[in-house]
C-alpha cells in the first residue's frame, strides 16, 4: 500500500521571487528526483507515476542506456548545425526509420510536437498547392499558429491570432461517410491522431482511419498522421500506424522519442521526399547530436528491452484489473489508457494523489488518462487497482 502524499501549493525551496509566466495549472507536489517510474517529493514522500510527464518518459527516469548516451554526446559533442555532417544524426534517422517497420524515405527533425505539425502542414500545403486541412473533432495538435489552427476548440479558447492559416473543417470522429462531403479536391491533408490524447485516449480505429486514406488517395489529399503521444512504442507498436494497418503519408512523433530530451520528428514517404527542395525546411535546434543520441538510446531500449510487448502485457492487465471503484471502462492503446469514470475524473486524480499515486485527466471530464513508461509493471498496476477499489464509486 502507498503511503499517503501531503498537498504542495508551491516548491518549497523556490527563490524570493517567482518569475515563471502563470500559465500552467499545477498538480499538488513538487518533484525533487525520480527513478524508475517513481517520483521523490520534496518532502521525501514516494509517487508512483502513472502520467510520464504527459506521455514522454517512455523509459522511466534515471534509464542507464539513456543517461550514458546523453553523457558520452555531451563529451564527444554537443551541438552542431545540421550543415555540418553528423553520424549521430544520420544513424538516428536510420534507426528511427527501421524502428517504424514503415516505407517511410526521409525524416526531418525538429524540436516540439507544434514544431513537427507546422511542417508537416506546411509541406502537405505546399506540395499540392492547396488552401484547405480537414482534422478531426478532439484534435490536439499544438498551439503554435498552424498547429493551433488544427486543434479542436482553439479558436473559442486559446487561439489568440487574428486569423488562421488556412481553411480548416472539422470531421467527426463517429461518421465516416461525412469524410467524403468534407475532404474534397481542395483538400491539401487531413491531420488526424490514430489515438487522441488530450481527448481522453480515443482510439478512432481502422475502419475510420482506411476510410480517411481512401479517400485522401480519391482527392490527392495527404493524410499527416500526428503520433506525437502515441507513437514511438505506446500504443504497443511502433506507431499506431502498424496497429491498425494504414499508411500516413506523413507522421509526426515527439513525446517519448527522447525520453525527456526535447525532440521531434517529421516521416516522410518516398513520394513526399521526392518533392523536398533543398531549404525548403529549416531548424537550429532540430537534429541536434544530443537529441539523436536521446532518440538512438530511447529506440535501442524499446528494441532490446522488448518493452513493445511489455506495453502490449502491462496495457491489457490495466484493462483486465482496474474497471473498479469509480472506474467503469476503458478506451485507448497500449500504454495510452483512458478509463471512464462515474463522477469528474479530477476528484479521482486528487484522490489517488493523496495515496500516493499521480494519474492524469483528459478534456473529456469523465476520463481519468494513463500514460505510463513503458517499464511499468504489474504490481505496480496492482497498486493502481487497491488505490481506485477504496475509492467511493
Ligand atoms: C497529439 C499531440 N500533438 C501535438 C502536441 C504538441 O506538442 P508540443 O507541446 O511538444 O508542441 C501534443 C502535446 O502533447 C500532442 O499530444
Amino acid at each position: 500500500m502507498q503511503q499517503p502524499v501531503s498537498v504542495v501549493t508551491a516548491p518549497e525551496h523556490a527563490p524570493e521571487h517567482d518569475f515563471l509566466a502563470h500559465v500552467f495549472a499545477q498538480y499538488p507536489l513538487e518533484v525533487t528526483s525520480a527513478e524508475g517510474v517513481w517520483l521523490t517529493t520534496s518532502r521525501g514522500e514516494r509517487v508512483l507515476d502513472l502520467y510520464g510527464g504527459h506521455a514522454v518518459v517512455g523509459l522511466g527516469y534515471g534509464h542507464p542506456g539513456w543517461t550514458q548516451a546523453l553523457a558520452r554526446q555531451a563529451k564527444a559533442c554537443n551541438f552542431q548545425t545540421n550543415a555540418v555532417a553528423m553520424s549521430v544524426r544520420a544513424r538516428a534517422a536510420e534507426r528511427l526509420v527501421r524502428f517504424s517497420r514503415l516505407p517511410f524515405a526521409s525524416v526531418f527533425f525538429v524540436n516540439s510536437g507544434a514544431e513537427a505539425n507546422e511542417n508537416a502542414l506546411k509541406i502537405a500545403l505546399r506540395q499540392t498547392g492547396r488552401t484547405q486541412i480537414a482534422a478531426v473533432e478532439g484534435s490536439f495538435h499544438g498551439r503554435t499558429a498552424a498547429a493551433g489552427a488544427v486543434t479542436w476548440g482553439a479558436q473559442k479558447k486559446w487561439y489568440g491570432f487574428p486569423r488562421t492559416p488556412f481553411n480548416v473543417t472539422f470531421l467527426a470522429r463517429d461518421n465516416a461517410a461525412a469524410i467524403v462531403k468534407q475532404v474534397t479536391r481542395r483538400t491539401a491533408a487531413v491531420i488526424v491522431e490514430p489515438v487522441q490524447g488530450l481527448a481522453g485516449a480515443v482510439d478512432l480505429g481502422p475502419e475510420f482511419l482506411a476510410a480517411l486514406r481512401r479517400r485522401c488517395d480519391q482527392v490527392g489529399a495527404l493524410l499527416i498522421f500526428d503520433e506525437v503521444q502515441c507513437g514511438v512504442g505506446r500504443s504497443g507498436h511502433p506507431f499506431a500506424a502498424n496497429l491498425y494497418g494504414v499508411m500516413p503519408d506523413l507522421l509526426t512523433t515527439a513525446n517519448a522519442l527522447g525520453n525527456g530530451f526535447p525532440c521531434a520528428a517529421v516521416m516522410m514517404s518516398q513520394q513526399v521526399s521526392a518533392g523536398l527542395t533543398l531549404e525548403s525546411l529549416g531548424t537550429t535546434f532540430g537534429g541536434g547530436p544530443m537529441a539523436c543520441a536521446a532518440i538512438e538510446a530511447v529506440l535501442e531500449a524499446i528494441e532490446s528491452e522488448r518493452l513493445l510487448e511489455r506495453v502490449q502485457r502491462v496495457g491489457d492487465y490495466i484493462r483486465e484489473q482496474c474497471i473498479v471503484g469509480p472506474v467503469t471502462g476503458h478506451q485507448g492503446a497500449g500504454l495510452l489508457v483512458g478509463l471512464r469514470t462515474t463522477r469528474p475524473a479530477k476528484e479521482i486524480q486528487t484522490e489517488l494523489l493523496e495515496s500516493g499515486i499521480l494519474a492524469g485527466t483528459a478534456s473529456d471530464p469523465r476520463v481519468l488518462r494513463l500514460l505510463p513508461a513503458f517499464i511499468l509493471d504489474e504490481q505496480q498496476v496492482d497498486m493502481l487497482r487497491d488505490a481506485l477499489r477504496d475509492l467511493p464509486p
